[in-house]
């Protein structure tokens, strides 16, 4: 088969975080007969710098007609002068709206090896498994009117607007429960139905999407606030959980930090199956930056690259056996001792970028 990827480095550690994955498609291709064929684009600082856009039209074509797009990560100091239309995260913003990426997946994962090293009581995160499911594409970032009016009295007001359409809600509520499917079965929606309307469209039209299409998965709701403090209490509970657009952003930055480092977080945007192959849109990038702050030096933890490639396996090529591998293939590197600087406790080995990926190309390769 084959499958084509768009590789999107952009800038700071971006490229060398992407370098790693490259050697995973390079062994994967020569010895597991992959079949990945890969081309390469400029997104960010870089594609300004090369035609002052913060991403081609040639470039936006090839992610189009690409099966998956990984992308590293864009901005940086350099660029912070530029025009507001062609600044680095413009490209992203393109992206994600051209391919219509309305479902943001956001795993977090404790890896066994990091729980003992948590700042947090080991027993509340070892073994913690879950996803955030977040709409993308609607809500209070995008709904109008949105502006700042002023009043004329001396006073200025600001408006946004909360909008969500039945069918932004059943699609999203549709991905969470097939990806509870995959996993334990179990999704929780949450929302603030006590005091916004979206909030009550949103439980009702979750609940109906499940009666009609997914009772076999088990669903609860919670209040959004109440789920933020559940998720610093209890977060072993959840499975699959489901939200929106801002909701999803606090809830998914809060999960982030049960696991540890910005280094070790992977995210997966997935858009529309297309209507004659079922192949949906997606992109994979890690949750970090560009990190300028340690760019260049060869000392990043290009983890969360190399996790968004393994759900890239998952989600886009349906590679479960060879996804599995690569997570277990992180654990293992993780177990043995090897440490990028960002993640090193005490008994840690430290490793460059380079060397992490290689490891984890090593134990990919054995198990
Ligand atoms: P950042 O995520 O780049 O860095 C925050 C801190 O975490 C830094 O101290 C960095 O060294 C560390 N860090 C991040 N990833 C790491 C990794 N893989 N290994 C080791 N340490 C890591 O966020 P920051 O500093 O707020 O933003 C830097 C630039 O990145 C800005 O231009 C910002 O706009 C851009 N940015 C881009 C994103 C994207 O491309 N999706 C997302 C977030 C920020
Ligand atoms: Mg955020």
């Amino acid at each position: 088969a084959t499958r084509k990827l768009l590789l999107l480095p952009g800038d700071g550690i971006g490229p060398e975080a992407m370098a790693e994955v490259s050697k995973l498609i390079a062994v994967m291709n020569a010895e597991f007969d992959a079949g990945f064929e890969t081309e390469s684009g400029l997104v960010g600082g870089a594609a300004y710098d090369a035609h002052g856009q913060a991403i081609s039209d040639a470039d936006m074509e090839r992610a189009l007609a690409a099966d998956a797009v990984l992308f590293g990560a864009v901005g940086g100091p350099k660029w912070d002068g530029v025009p507001y239309e062609v600044r680095p995260e413009a490209g992203l913003l393109r992206l994600r709206k051209e391919l219509e990426l309305f479902a943001n997946l956001r795993p977090a994962i404790c890896y066994p090896a990091l729980a003992a090293s948590s700042s947090l009581k080991k027993e509340l995160v070892e073994g913690l498994d879950i996803l955030i499911v977040r709409e993308l594409t609607g809500g209070v970032y995008f709904g109008e009117p949105k502006e700042i009016v002023d009043l004329g009295n001396g006073q200025k007001r600001a408006v946004d607007t909360q909008v969500y359409d039945t069918f932004e809600i059943e699609r999203i509520a549709g991905v969470a429960f097939e990806l509870a499917r995959t996993r334990r079965n179990k999704v929780c929606s949450m929302e603030k139905h006590n005091v916004m309307k979206s909030g009550v469209l949103w439980k009702e039209v979750v609940a109906a999407t499940h009666q009609a299409k997914y009772a076999d998965v088990e669903l609860t709701h919670m209040l959004a606030d109440a789920g933020g403090m559940q998720l610093v209490r209890q977060p072993k509970q959840f499975d699959v959980i489901v939200t929106d657009n801002l909701f999803g952003d606090m809830l998914s930055d809060v999960a982030a930090m049960l696991t540890g480092s910005l280094g070790m977080l992977p995210s997966a945007s997935l858009g529309a199956p297309d209507p004659a192959t079922g192949k949906r849109r997606a992109l994979y990038e890690p949750v970090h930056g560009s990190a300028p702050d340690i760019a260049g030096q060869g000392i990043a933890n290009p983890i969360a690259m190399i996790a968004s490639f393994a759900m890239c396996l998952r989600y886009s090529f349906n590679m479960i056996e060879e996804a599995d591998r690569l997570e277990g293939a992180i654990a293992a590197v993780l177990e043995d001792g090897l440490r990028t600087r960002d993640i090193l406790s005490e008994g840690g080995r430290e490793v460059s970028t380079s060397a992490m990926g290689s490891a984890i190309v090593e134990k990919f390769r054995a198990l």
